[in-house]
């Protein structure tokens, strides 16, 4: 059964990217704020977007210092992340209300934080503003991962604990399962598949040629 859902929700469907807590820094003053609407835009130049609503305190300070981080965490900062979406930095000091240990980033002032698996220092390039948001063209200046997370250009998902969080919408967040391994199938595949297929489709259809001739002779028996 299909139903059709409010337009505004659509976003919803795409949801399941990792969550990423934007870092920044600007005049000595610190904020972080978890964001989803967050994407690779360009390889090279490495060119990532990040969209803000003009309302968050972070906004203003990317505009200003013109610098974010991209703190990608576990499931170990779960109540963390939801906590840190539902406060603003206009109001209150998320870091010295939390006490998350951060470090130091090498190419930006933002703090990184602990208890993430990626991070990702980026500068600012470009600034559009698109329907109530707008898109932070961050160029990466520095990215690192923690090795048993991220190995070889992927996620290994080998420890629970080291998977990134990914945002469902509302309060609800997931870690991947199973990793999957995928193989383009060769001709021979594609070839064994069909005819597999083929021999099925002819075993149901004799069956059901089987059936009816079965219960035709049961009727005339009944009616003999
Ligand atoms: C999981 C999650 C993802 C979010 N993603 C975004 C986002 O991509 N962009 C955005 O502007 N706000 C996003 N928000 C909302 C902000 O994080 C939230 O409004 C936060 O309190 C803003 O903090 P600030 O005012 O200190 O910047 C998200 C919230 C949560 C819980």
């Amino acid at each position: 059964m299909r139903h059709t859902i409010d337009e505004r929700d659509a976003r919803r469907l795409l949801g399941g990217g990792p969550v990423t807590l934007v870092s920044t820094a600007w005049h000595g003053a610190q904020n972080v704020m978890p964001a989803v609407f967050v994407t690779p835009l360009s390889i090279d130049p490495p060119l990532i977007g990040l969209a803000v609503h003009a309302a968050r305190h972070t906004h203003d300070m990317i505009r200003f210092s013109e610098e974010f981080a991209l703190n990608i965490p576990t499931r170990q900062l779960l109540h963390h992340v939801q906590y840190l979406g539902s406060v603003s930095g206009a109001e209150l000091n998320k870091f010295e209300l939390t006490k998350l240990p951060t470090f130091r980033a090498r190419r930006v002032n933002a703090p990184l934080l602990e208890g993430c698996v990626g991070w990702i220092e980026c500068g600012v390039e470009d600034a559009y503003k698109i329907g109530d948001h707008t898109l932070f063209v961050g160029k990466v200046a520095a990215a690192s991962v923690e090795q048993d997370a991220f190995a070889d250009g992927v996620w290994l998902l080998a420890d629970p604990e080291e998977r990134p969080l990914h945002y469902l919408g509302i309060n609800y967040y997931a870690t991947l399962g199973d990793r999957l391994e995928a193989r383009i199938p060769q001709a021979a595949d594609i070839k064994r598949d069909v005819e597999a297929g083929a021999a099925e489709l002819e075993d149901e259809e004799s069956a059901a040629r089987r059936r009816e001739e079965r219960e035709r002779a049961e009727e005339e028996e009944q009616r003999g």
